[in-house]
């Protein structure tokens, strides 16, 4: 067995990648628990994308501490009246920039701008959320999980799961079978059809219009639900086998009402709670020795059952770290 901090085999673009360089088997498992491929991970890709960095803005004559991707990084305005950041850590400029009125940072003041990568998903989300700009960050949560970020991502990036480990959502409020991502170059779109009042098993809750996620790589989400309301998932790599997940609520007030409560507390009593324990599941279940990676389910009609997203992660992390090589 290889030593724990010598790095685990990556496969190489034209070496075990399809015509298009995706990977047809899942990343190396040891790669989910490995401190050298997490390192390599934090340098390659966590270094040099955009992360989430909060809802607030400075004050004008002031200055905003921020955590991004577990780096403290200050944000204020300079003499041209453009937000700037600062990586305290390393005393060097960081690149700030707004998407759909959130704060995004990235750590490579050199990167290619946020917006080239999302400018549709911008267009959708606000065609999702026509008040997007009116809304206030109104309840925030945090979880320790014991899993690595990309467990977290895979788990969001497929549907498949849903019909067993989500029951209760899927039998009252959503038809699995029309859940559907699309793949574009900086994001993927994320959306299903909610159970019309009248469907069987359609419950009260989440009202019966399409229910839409977009995931921006590496490690945000925003999803608009039918009330209006907008929820920012932000994943915090801590260590190989530990992560932060944050989790927002953006409302018309301040405080969410108690029917968004509702909505609020029910989601994360359910399909938040159920994916938390699979991803901690998958995590120990990734040391076994007798697993080492398994065949990426990708169906021509990109189904619900399909896991096309997960292998558009995956191919990402491979060509990013491949890069630093
Ligand atoms: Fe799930």
């Amino acid at each position: 067995m290889r030593p724990v901090d010598e790095e685990p085999p990556l496969p190489r673009r034209g070496r075990g990648l399809d015509p298009d360089g995706r990977p047809p088997y899942s990343l190396p498992s040891r790669s989910y628990y490995d401190p050298a491929a997490h390192r390599r991970e934090m340098s390659a890709i966590f270094e040099h994308a955009w992360l989430y960095a909060g809802a607030r803005c400075p004050p004008r004559a002031g200055r905003l501490r921020v955590e991004v991707g577990g780096r403290e990084v200050t944000l204020e305005y300079g003499e041209n009246g453009a937000l700037r950041g600062r990586d305290r850590e390393r005393d060097a400029a960081v690149a700030v920039e707004a998407f759909c009125g959130l704060l995004f940072v990235n750590l490579d003041a050199g990167a290619a701008p946020l917006h080239e990568a999302v400018e549709e998903a911008e267009a959708e989300i606000r065609a999702a959320a026509p008040r997007l700009d009116a809304l206030h960050l109104a309840h925030r949560r945090h979880y320790e999980l014991r899993a690595n970020w990309k467990n977290v991502v895979d788990n969001y990036s497929e549907c498949y799961h849903c019909p067993v480990a989500h029951r209760g959502f899927i039998d009252g409020h959503s038809q699995v079978a029309t859940y559907s991502i699309t793949i574009h170059p900086g994001y993927h779109h994320h959306s299903s059809a909610a159970k019309r009042r009248g469907d069987a098993g359609a419950a009260a809750g989440p009202s019966p219009k399409a229910l839409g996620g977009w995931y921006l790589w590496p490690s945000t989400a925003l999803e608009v639900y039918p009330t209006g309301i907008v929820s920012v998932l932000a994943v915090v790599p801590r260590a190989p086998e530990h992560s932060t997940l944050i989790i927002e609520w953006h409302c018309a007030r301040e405080r969410p009402t108690p029917a968004e409560l509702a909505v609020i507390e029910f989601l994360h009593d359910t399909v938040r709670s159920e994916d938390f324990a699979i991803v901690e599941s998958v995590q120990r279940g990734l040391r076994s020795r007798s697993f080492e990676r398994g065949p990426l389910m990708v169906d021509a009609e990109r189904s619900s059952m399909s896991e096309h997203a997960v292998q558009d992660f995956q191919a990402r992390v491979l060509h990013a770290c491949e890069r630093v090589r």
